[in-house]
């Protein structure tokens, strides 16, 4: 079987980095898009290729694509994973503010969809991977703008999934709870959102990245064909679909 060939956004840390690098010890060749350099990623994956762009920006989302097909010469995964998650009470959500997580969760997965459809279209084989957040389920109020874009990315993965399941393409989605990463660290963490989310939890331990890897493997597998318009709600038992 060719090699096959998987872009992954935001993979400079966190889910994005580990995504990366599972889908590289996969045998996957693997390319990255991240606003900032993906320096540690690059030097845990053979022949890397390295993006540094803006996932809203459709410009740069061309231009960075034409980087990796010029690598690649074909592409089979995109992992919708770049996402901002900040926490604000609702009266103090700006439009701004609203606009912009709409843009980088929601927006970015079209453009970057859109982008790449040419190319999954031409290889006849296809698998699209949106991480939502199982703050669908949940509904955190201080955080109605980043759970109004998640769930927008779930109703955009069961409709993209009508739309490209004819050229052999699955889109599914990945409902993570509160992961360590950084960034949850600094944001989210700070206020006790893991106290509080393991509090709910039938796992009794904090989620890591490498919990998602499995999952992630599972829906890009050749065998999951059948596999289409799903949300994986990846939890530790604090939120059931
Ligand atoms: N960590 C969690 O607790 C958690 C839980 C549920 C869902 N998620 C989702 O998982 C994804 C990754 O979360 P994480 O904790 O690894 O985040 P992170 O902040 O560690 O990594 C996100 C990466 O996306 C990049 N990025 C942000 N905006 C971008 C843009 N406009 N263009 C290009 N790159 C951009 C950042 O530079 C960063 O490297 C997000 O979509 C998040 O909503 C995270």
């Amino acid at each position: 079987m060719e090699t096959r060939t998987a872009l992954v956004t935001g993979a400079a840390q966190g889910l994005g980095r580990e995504f990366a690098v599972a889908l590289a010890g996969r045998g996957y060749r693997v390319a990255g898009i991240d606003l900032v350099p993906q320096t540690e990623t690059a030097g845990l994956i053979l022949d890397y290729v390295e993006v540094v762009a803006d996932v809203t920006d459709e410009t740069q989302v061309r231009e960075g694509l034409a980087r990796v097909i010029e690598q690649f010469g074909t592409l089979h995964v995109l992992v919708n994973n770049a996402g901002v998650y900040p926490e604000s009470a609702f009266e103090d959500t700006t439009p701004e503010e609203w606009r912009r997580v709409m843009r980088v969760n929601l927006e970015a997965p079209f453009l970057m969809t859109r982008a790449v459809l040419p190319h999954l279209r031409a290889a006849g084989w296809g698998r699209i991977v949106n991480i939502a957040s199982a703050a669908v389920l949940t509904a955190p109020p201080t955080m109605v703008a980043y759970t109004a874009s998640k769930a927008g990315l779930i109703g955009f993965t069961r409709s993209l999934a009508s739309a490209l399941g004819p050229y052999g393409i699955t889109v599914n989605a990945i409902a993570p709870s509160m992961v360590r990463t950084a960034t949850a660290e600094r944001t989210v963490g700070a206020d006790g959102g893991f106290e509080h989310v393991l509090a709910q939890q039938a796992v009794p331990r904090v989620q890591l990245p490498g919990d998602l890897v499995s999952t992630l493997l599972y829906v890009v597998d050749e065998g999951s064909g059948f596999l289409t318009g799903q949300t994986l709600n990846v939890a530790g038992g604090s939120a059931y679909l």
